[in-house]
């Protein structure tokens, strides 16, 4: 085994649900960022079907990390840890990555460093501010899960509250099926709702009084019986006002929460992280709300809040210089718990 380097050159490796990406970095500094998409072809079927995604994987995984150490003019042979997602996702998915890494750390030397596909999606803002250091509070907002997370130190997190059902990307995927739009629908329901108004009637968001705690399931079950009232009553409705009604209702309790978040536990940082977060109503949301509450916010950019292999990257740093590595027995795992008790 190699020694421990204090700035190491790791590979990053994402193959969870329909995106193979890999991706290099030294230290906190990104040097490539490599994806293959097979959404495509997904979208064709209005969803991901796992076994075309597998496949695909299958198929791309050898040719994006090569293009990955190419592009950051890197060898194989210099490389100090390889990390990759085992968890959550699909799971033929999951183990065309993890395979993958498992061979080049046993080929290599190099250990292997399994990493928790949320944490990733934590520790993409790690790649935007190379001084973030915990305590933060963090929104994360995916097509899985949508919470706000305190991290107090590199290894210890909790969930402040989150979603009772939903995540707050499945329901834009729900809203973006009943207005027509393809999958995955969060950017059109996004470039939609930008010509429309907020006018249309929303329940309320939060569940409890004074928690953290809210729910998607009432929001989109609105929409459609909104729709469907609208269509079997043959009145005229206007799809963008729906879009840009349900946006604001899915995502202004979101920044709310998040700011809460962040006085309750005194921390003077927010980050962000997820598909969601490359809504660029949520963005502005959160910046204002952030700027107005004296917070420092840490966003990644959009590239590195949907799924991307850099982040994976960015975690297995954190988890390198913690020394967690993972042994070559790792398995797959389609569901992990935010929190393990
Ligand atoms: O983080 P991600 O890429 O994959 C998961 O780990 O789930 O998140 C995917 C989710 C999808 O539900 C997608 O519709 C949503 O993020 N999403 C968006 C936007 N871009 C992606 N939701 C709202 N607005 C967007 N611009
Ligand atoms: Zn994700």
């Amino acid at each position: 085994m190699k020694r421990i380097n204090s700035c190491p050159l790791i590979l990053g490796i994402e193959s969870s649900c329909d995106e193979t990406a890999a991706a290099v970095i030294r230290g906190r500094e990104l040097l490539s960022d490599e994806i293959a998409s097979s959404a495509a072809t997904q979208a064709k079927f209005g969803g991901v079907v796992p076994e075309i995604a597998s496949r695909a994987h299958a198929e791309a995984v050898d040719e994006v990390v090569s293009r990955a150490l190419e592009n950051a003019r890197v060898k194989k042979e210099e490389l100090d840890a390889v990390a990759v997602t085992y968890g959550a996702g699909l799971l033929g998915a999951l183990l065309v990555g993890l395979s993958f890494a498992k061979a080049f750390s046993y080929g290599l030397g190099i250990p292997l460093i399994g990493v928790d596909h949320i944490r990733g999606h934590l520790a993409a803002a790690y790649l935007e501010d190379a001084s973030l250091e915990p305590p933060f509070v963090t929104l994360l907002a995916s097509g899985g899960h949508t919470a706000v997370l305190y991290t107090q130190t590199w290894d210890t997190f909790r969930v402040l509250g989150g979603t009772l059902d939903d995540a707050a990307g499945e329901a834009f995927d729900k809203v973006a099926r009943v207005l027509s739009l393809p999958y995955p629908g969060g950017p059109h329901v996004e470039a939609l709702a930008r010509t429309g108004k907020n006018v249309v009637p929303m329940p309320k968001m939060l569940k409890g009084h004074g928690g953290y705690d809210f729910s998607y399931s009432g929001l989109k079950t609105a929409v459609i019986n909104y729709v469907h009232t609208k269509q079997q009553k043959g009145e005229p409705w206007e799809p963008s006002d729906v879009a840009a009604s349900f946006q604001s209702a899915a995502l202004d309790i979101l920044v709310q929460k998040t700011v809460e978040g962040a006085r309750e536990t005194g921390v003077k940082t927010v980050t962000a992280g997820g598909g969601v977060v490359a809504n660029g109503y949520l963005r502005e949301k959160l910046t204002d709300a952030c700027r107005a509450a004296g917070l420092d916010l840490v966003l990644p950019v959009k590239k590195h809040c949907t799924d991307n292999a850099a982040m994976i990257a960015a975690e297995g740093l954190v988890q390198y210089r913690l020394g967690n590595f993972s042994p070559l027995s790792l398995n797959a795992e389609a569901s992990i718990p935010l929190v393990r008790k």
